[in-house]
């Protein structure tokens, strides 16, 4: 009794992220005996106190049960196999070490029956987010709402993220059943239009029940208020409501957390299991090479296991030596990811900063973390009518579908199939942030076929026989800020000392190229996009390029930067004050700007990101022609200028 209480106190001493398990049970975890829910609901609908009413009622449950078992375990000796909360603290810091658990609490309670976890969502703000966090792992959602106010917006929209998050089971709590006239009429009411609402949502079941939160009218007892209703009590629900369709059993996926190579005779790759079974002897592929081979044995720190799986930390020892790496996904030989760096995704964003197509983020997928960027807005959805609309970008707590490209392959599964390998979050690529989660819909083959053509005549021989070396000239600053007068300079002086140039300048390409564009945040994305990948093109064909645009958000000029080769791409901030370049006002586009004419002009309407840690810095000090010479002698003295030392073919 004494060791079971033990195990059952602790339950916030869970591991900080990272560190590996070494108190794990060998013992394989009972899942059968848990269920993970989620509360949606604010705190007007009564949900704090529904909680509260759960964990103090339960609590009676939860310390007969302990007894009830301690006299069991005594009388049968097995006391350690039914009451593993070490289980509920591991599944938790799994969640912590996927960096998802933001602000999310998390509860534990369990009657004669059932172990449970509630993920409680706290907050007002950001709640979408908090609540997308919960719902990665829950089994169930307890939707909440008011019986006065009935079904709102939010009960909407949360009810359609609990569908997207693949969550199959829905209890629809009416409370504050003590409020109303007519009650039985008015539950009724409510349970229709929500039926009705929900047809679509692929629920397994959908339970709803009328409560009185803060009496515990119909949540561990029966009411007595309510002798019309004749369904389950909440906890009744919660302890039978049957999961097994839920947890099929899923093909086996493991990302590799780290390889652990202690010393030359031992190899082996941990990680902990996200879904589905392994023994050893069983063959298993690394996703993305497809070299595969059988387990050998499966390494715990309390002694080798005959199988193990999801949620189980392991170390897996191969019969072959095979080459893989942190981030990799072992999977089932028979049952393998996809493998691409496009798919088509339900995105649920998250962040004040809107999700724009072609911006580069950071997309986080079990350990693996790789550049992304959304290469199309398919639609998002109007949660109140559920309809399709089109969208150009996603605003904060707005749901989309969308097709992202990745720059390398990442293994993946359809959400459908594997929660774990096919849902994935996006980090903002400056503030380190979690700006959106994402549930993969399927994989897009299009890139499959299109292959990168080897050719013979190379970068490298382009730029010798033009006797130079490849460079892009970024140069970015407001309108009037001088950046196409001084590159106009330079690139004569640069012509004038032989070498071969292209300048590509903002006002020209939008006649042409990018005609289609105009100036929102979402549009100057996409120009500054395709300007990056034909400077990298101009770059390629060995040519020195002058690139100048506003370009006024530093993702993009970073991913420019990114898109050449180390040393290629040399940022030129002209820096000119917004009020030096509004006196200048060369186009009188200031002038019209303020007055209102001109919408989301930079500086005035729209934001200007001036670089951080530009590589060259020009004040208005400098005359045009002063700062050309000075592009030009910073050129020359970093070796831009110097002739390449192959000649010629
Ligand atoms: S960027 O922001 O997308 O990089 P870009 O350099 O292509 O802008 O185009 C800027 C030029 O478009 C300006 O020099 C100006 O002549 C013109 N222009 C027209 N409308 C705007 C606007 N709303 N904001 C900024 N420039 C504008």
């Amino acid at each position: 009794m004494s060791a079971l209480a033990d195990r059952v106190l602790p339950v916030d001493a869970g591991r900080s992220p990272g560190e590996p398990d070494v108190r794990r049970p060998a013992s394989r975890s009972d899942e059968k005996g848990l269920l993970r829910l989620l509360t949606c609901g604010s705190v007007d609908d009564g949900k704090s106190t529904l909680i509260g009413r759960l964990l103090y009622d339960t609590k009676l449950l939860f310390e007969d049960q302990i007894s009830a078992l301690g006299r069991d375990s005594r009388r049968h000796g097995k006391a350690g196999d039914a009451l593993d909360f070490a289980l509920l603290v591991d599944g938790l810091a799994a969640e912590r070490e996927q960096g998802i658990t933001i602000d999310v609490a998390y509860r534990y309670f369990a009657t004669a029956r059932r172990k449970f976890i509630v993920a409680d969502t706290p907050g007002h703000e950001q709640y979408t987010r908090n609540m997308v966090t919960g719902a990665s792992n829950a089994d169930l959602a307890v939707i909440l709402v008011d019986a006065r106010k009935g079904i709102l917006p939010q009960t909407k929209r949360h009810s359609a993220i609990v569908s997207l998050l693949g969550i199959r089971h829905v209890v629809l709590a009416v409370n504050k059943m003590d409020l109303v006239e007519a009650p039985q009429a008015v539950f009724e009411t409510i349970v229709a239009s929500y039926r009705a609402f929900t047809a679509d949502f692929g629920f397994a079941t959908l339970q709803p029940i009328p409560v009185i939160a803060c009496a515990g009218d119909n949540i561990v007892d029966r009411s007595a208020a309510m002798p019309w209703y004749e369904g389950p009590t909440l906890v009744g629900h919660l302890e039978t409501v049957d999961l097994a369709e839920t947890r099929s059993a899923a093909p086996f996926r493991m990302p590799v957390q780290w390889v652990n190579r202690p010393h030359l005779d031992f190899r082996g790759f941990s990680g902990t299991i996200a879904a589905g079974t392994v023994r050893p002897g069983d063959r298993l592929a690394v996703a993305r090479s497809g070299v595969t081979s059988r387990v050998r044995s499966i390494v715990t720190y309390d002694g080798d296991l005959a199988e193990a799986s999801a949620g189980d930390a392991v170390t897996l020892v191969f019969e072959d030596e095979i080459d893989l790496s942190r981030g990799d996904l072992l999977a089932a030989a028979a049952e393998r990811p996809a493998v691409a760096d496009q798919f088509a995704a339900h995105l649920i964003w998250m962040h004040d900063e809107p999700a724009i197509p072609g911006r580069s983020y950071l997309l986080k997928i079990g350990a693996r973390t790789v550049t992304a960027s959304l290469s199309e807005i398919k639609h998002k959805l109007d949660v109140d009518t559920l309809q399709k609309l089109a969208a150009k970008t996603l605003a904060l707590n707005e749901i989309g579908f969308v097709n992202v490209t990745t720059q390398e392959p990442i293994a993946f599964d359809p959400f459908d199939i594997v929660h774990e390998t096919g849902a994935f979050i996006v980090i903002d690529r400056i503030t380190n942030l979690t700006v959106g989660a994402g549930m993969i819909a399927f994989g897009l083959h299009r890139a499959a076929n299109i292959h990168w053509q080897a050719l013979d005549v190379s970068k490298a021989s382009r730029a010798a026989m033009k006797r130079q070396r490849p460079a892009v000239l970024w140069f970015t600053g407001l309108s009037g800020a001088g950046k196409s007068t001084i590159a106009n300079l330079v690139e004569k002086r640069l012509q004038g000392m032989g070498h071969h140039t292209y300048l590509l300048d903002g006002d020209n390409v939008r006649h042409g190229l990018n005609r289609d564009l105009g100036f929102t945040d979402a549009d100057r994305v996409e120009n500054i996009r395709r300007v990056a990948e034909t400077a990298r093109l101009f770059a390629d064909a060995g040519l020195v390029t002058l690139v100048s645009f506003i370009s006024p958000f530093r993702a993009e000029r970073r991913m420019a930067r990114e898109l050449l080769e180390a040393g290629e791409f040399v940022e030129i901030f002209v820096d000119t004050p917004l009020a030096i370049a509004e006196s200048r006002d060369p186009k009188g586009l200031y002038r019209q700007a303020r007055l209102g004419l001109i919408p989301n002009f930079t500086g005035i309407e729209s934001p200007y990101e001036p670089p951080e840690r530009p590589d060259l810095r020009l004040t208005p000090d400098l005359d045009a022609e002063a700062a050309a010479l000075r592009v030009v002698g910073f050129l020359s003295e970093r070796g831009y200028l110097a002739e390449t030392a192959e000649t010629p073919r």
